[in-house]
């Protein structure tokens, strides 16, 4: 643990509304193992998200598809261990927010067994149910819209949304609906700049937008798209802001090099010595 984050006060989703309501932007980025998140966290970044991109990120999948709740555990736990002041956000995985009993059972699960603060679903109009669940029971929930990469399959591709009457429709019923059901936070992720622009101003709680313009609430980002981590390119809206993967690659090679290199051989010279040192 860093000594400037030490002894500091988890934030709280007061923070983050007193934060909102003072109209400053919030920032949220993912984070899946304890050396990042500690790195995140004292940077300032105020909220930590799990997220099910994990099994693209960190896991190799094609999709989020393959991702379970116990790998969620695992990542959770472990980013919770590095940080002292974020909230942390745990991501439900795919079938288990399918209603609201299994959510909340999924939901208990992760809450007690990682010590984060909240949970994240995906889906619009017809989680509110679920939403509604969980934050009866104590458990803040943060809301998913737009591109929502669970239902790849049914959606048929990564694209943008909103740019249909009936999509935009859509999502600001869903945003709305998602917040009644009392969501603290919903992502916009891949909507129009003008859609998620108006859903922002029509919500009284943030939004934190993925690659949907400058005028939502906050803004969140995949952890290896900012710091240039990654096999293959970023999303277009991603701008890395370091080349991480080219530190790694040189650290590597020199590494490798000096290895291959080093002159020194402690190999026996002759068939005698090596019975020898076989025996020894
Ligand atoms: O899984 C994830 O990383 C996400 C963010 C892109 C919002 O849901």
């Amino acid at each position: 643990m860093s000594s400037s984050v030490q002894n500091l006060k988890r934030l709280t989703l007061r923070d983050l509304q007193s934060t909102y309501l003072k109209k400053e932007k919030l920032s949220m980025l993912t984070a899946y193992d304890v050396v990042t998140a500690g790195i995140l966290d004292e940077a300032g970044i105020e909220m930590l998200l799990v997220g099910d991109s994990l099994g693209n990120v960190i896991l190799g999948h094609e999709t989020t598809l393959p991702v379970t709740l116990e790998d969620m555990i695992r990542h959770t736990s472990a980013v919770v261990r590095g940080t002292q002041r974020a909230l942390i956000i745990c991501d439900l995985p795919f079938g288990t927010a399918t209603d609201p009993e299994t959510a909340l059972r999924a939901s208990i699960k992760v809450l007690q067994k990682t010590g984060c603060q909240a949970v994240k679903l995906e889906g619009g109009l017809h989680c509110a149910s679920i939403v509604k669940k969980l934050t009866e029971q104590g458990i803040p929930v943060m809301g998913h819209i737009g591109l929502v990469p669970q239902s790849i399959h049914q959606l048929g591709g990564y694209y943008q949304h909103g740019k249909t009457e009936s999509s935009a429709q859509y999502l600001l019923e869903s945003a709305l609906t998602l917040q009644s059901a009392g969501a603290f936070s919903i992502v916009l992720e891949c909507i129009t700049h003008e859609i998620a622009s108006g859903i922002t101003r029509k919500l009284n709680i943030p939004t934190i937008g993925i690659g949907s313009g400058s005028d939502c609430s906050g803004q969140v980002l995949v952890i290896n798209d900012l710091v240039g981590l990654s096999l293959k390119p970023p999303p277009k809206f991603a701008k890395p802001r370091a080349d991480v993967a080219s530190v790694i690659r040189k650290a590597a090679r020199e590494y490798l090099n000096e290895i291959k290199t080093t002159s020194e051989d402690h190999r026996p010279e002759t068939k005698e010595e090596e019975c020898l040192a076989g025996l020894s």
